[in-house]
């Protein structure tokens, strides 16, 4: 209820604001905090230091659990579409990581 009121009086008193040339504070917007880190697993290392180059950790653990043909066809993607620099000894140990940690068990 008190909300409704204070975008009534906003509302009216907005013409008024504008005329005199101020502008509005731009909405502050709050994304949740980027804090997410892989677990712990085999050749944490090697994904820390292949997959965090474009995006965080949580585009990787947000998906579901994925079974490790999913996982390998995934970094096959980072790297053919997206042109992720990853060798090929470096992306059998991130499906090793990705098999071992975010796959159904
Ligand atoms: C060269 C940049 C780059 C690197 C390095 C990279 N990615 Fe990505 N990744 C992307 C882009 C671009 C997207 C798509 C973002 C979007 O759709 O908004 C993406 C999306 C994803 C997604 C979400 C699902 C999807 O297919 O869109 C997953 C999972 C993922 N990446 C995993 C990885 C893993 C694992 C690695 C490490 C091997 C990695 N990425 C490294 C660029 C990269």
């Amino acid at each position: 209820m008190k909300k409704i009121v204070l975008i009534g009086l906003a509302l009216l008193a907005a013409p008024a604001v504008q005329a005199a040339g101020v502008t509005f504070k731009s909405v502050q917007v709050e994304f949740p905090p980027d804090t997410a880190a892989f677990p712990d697993g085999p050749n944490l290392k090697v994904v820390n230091q292949n997959c965090l180059a474009c995006h965080s950790a949580e585009m990787v653990l947000d998906q579901p659990l994925l079974p490790r043909a999913t996982w390998a066809a995934e970094v096959t993607k980072m790297r053919n579409v997206y042109k992720a620099p990853v060798s090929d000894a470096d992306a059998a140990l991130i499906v090793d990581y990705l098999a071992a940690t975010h796959a159904p068990q």
